[in-house]
């Protein structure tokens, strides 16, 4: 049987999300999350009523079929309305997942490949994509012309900080020369960008 690893493991080696998603959900209206790549990263259900996690890992799979322990994780934790439903789907996320399509209102992409390519159809129009540089999936968003950042996300010292004005400082790439889909779909590497940031949020159009 697979090891059991828990959220608050989890978060006392990577850190506490529970704030970025706390901001996000403040600024944008998101009741549906899908996470494909969550591992045990549990804290999205802080602040969203609720979200699909979608991982291959037998440890998340063991942590998110134990419904008393992930409620135990959560208690006092929670945004009001957050955390009511916490689904986990066993499977490989770049094989199409039994969703629907255009229904989840954020999609997560942190760490772990290129959710924006194979999951994006269950983003509906006016959704959210959070994605990082890591895998090239934030090169991939920002290159994709249905998406529009609103927002790029510093994390620094343990801290979120959203930044709305002056995007266009963002995703400018350091050799607009080099910048190739096929390259990073095939290397996992993002473009390198003059001014970086932790994560983008993307609006769908
Ligand atoms: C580095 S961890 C990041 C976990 C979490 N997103 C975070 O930011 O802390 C990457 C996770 O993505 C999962 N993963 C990678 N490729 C996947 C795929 N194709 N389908 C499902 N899960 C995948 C791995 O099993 C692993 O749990």
């Amino acid at each position: 049987m697979a090891k059991l690893v828990t959220w608050s493991q989890y978060r006392a080696s990577i850190g506490d999300r529970s704030t970025l998603f706390a901001q996000v959900a403040e600024a944008c209206s998101i009741d549906r999350v899908l996470y494909p790549g969550s591992y045990v990263d549990l804290s999205p259900s802080t602040a969203f009523a609720s979200v699909v996690y979608v991982d291959t890992d037998s440890r998340a799979q063991r942590f998110f079929a134990d419904s008393e322990l992930v409620g135990r994780e959560l208690a006092g934790r929670t945004r009001p309305g957050a955390g009511t439903q916490v689904r986990f789907i066993g499977a490989d996320y770049t094989v199409p997942l039994d969703l629907p399509h255009a229904h989840v209102d954020l999609l997560i992409s942190l760490y772990a490949g290129p959710v924006w390519e194979h999951c994006g159809r269950h983003l509906r129009p006016g959704g959210w994509l959070l994605a990082n540089a890591s895998h090239g999936d934030a090169s991939l968003a920002a290159l994709d012309p249905r998406l529009r950042l609103v927002a790029a996300v510093h994390h620094r010292h343990g801290r979120y900080q959203f930044v709305t004005h002056g995007l266009d400082r963002y995703l400018v790439p350091k050799d607009p020369g080099g910048v190739n889909v096929d390259r990073i779909r095939a290397t996992g590497r993002g473009v390198a960008y003059t001014q970086p940031a932790f994560a983008y949020l993307f609006e769908h159009a």
